[in-house]
């Protein structure tokens, strides 16, 4: 039987403009898996911080390599070497902390690999920060996922109240400021939309279903795929 074409969709974009909760979205209404790719930067770091080891010692960092297993699970679990890491992956501590790990080159090698077989074995909607450009660069349907600071920066806070997390507004503006400094200044593989990407802008009256829809008829434009009812 000839095997179905795969399809991958990229979405890239700062931090909190809301990738994730419209990638997870769209993948559910394709039924396409969803990867979190984010999730694997922020799991080798919790793996870094195990072990005792500085996040921001790259020649550190990269001793785990060979050490760290990540896998994420359909429903949307991320493990680390067995350990279900879902959760603490999102703590002030990591969050802090990745965008020391997403800047070094050989981790970012082995990651990339690991999220290019994931892509092969099925279609994926993947979000990141170098998909588009580096990791599925013949991906069908690039998305660029913008929203101003300010409104990246309430999500975030909300978000973190949501999950009793009590991180003051200005550290939650301070260190997304960071994250967007380091990750779009780094040499290898930093934010940037690529060439030939949709830039889709997301205001705070925006609707995520807006945003969903937006994508979809880009995929049925693209790939002439039709878009399942839901
Ligand atoms: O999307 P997120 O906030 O969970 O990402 C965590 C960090 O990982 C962030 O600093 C950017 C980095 N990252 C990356 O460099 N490349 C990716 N493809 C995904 C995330």
């Amino acid at each position: 039987m000839e095997e179905k074409k795969k399809i991958a969709i990229a979405i890239d974009g700062p931090a909190a403009a809301g990738k994730s909760t419209v990638a997870t979205r769209v993948a559910e209404i394709l039924g396409f898996t969803y990867i979190d790719t984010g999730a694997m930067y922020r799991a080798f770091t919790y793996a870094v911080i195990k072990k005792g080891l500085d996040p921001t010692n790259e020649q550190q960092s990269c001793l785990v390599i060979p050490e760290v297993d990540i896998t994420l699970t359909p429903d949307h679990r991320v493990f680390c070497n067995g350990e279900d890491v879902s959760e603490v992956i999102r703590t002030p501590l990591v969050s802090s902390q990745v965008s020391y790990i997403a800047s070094y080159k050989d981790i970012r090698i082995a990651l990339v690999k690991l999220q290019q077989k994931m892509a092969e074995k099925d279609s994926v909607v993947m979000d990141g920060r170098d998909i588009g450009t580096n990791v599925l660069p013949n991906a069908e349907v690039k998305i660029y996922l913008l929203a101003d600071f300010n409104t990246r920066v309430m999500r975030r806070f909300e978000e973190n109240i949501g999950k009793k997390l009590e991180v003051p507004y200005g550290d939650v503006a301070y260190e997304l400021f960071l994250r967007d400094r380091i990750d779009s200044t780094r040499d290898f593989a930093p934010l940037k939309a690529a060439p030939d990407s949709i830039y889709i802008y997301s205001t705070p009256s925006s609707k995520i279903e807006d945003v969903v829809e937006a994508i979809l008829e880009k995929v049925h434009q693209k790939t002439g795929m039709e878009i399942p009812c839901h």
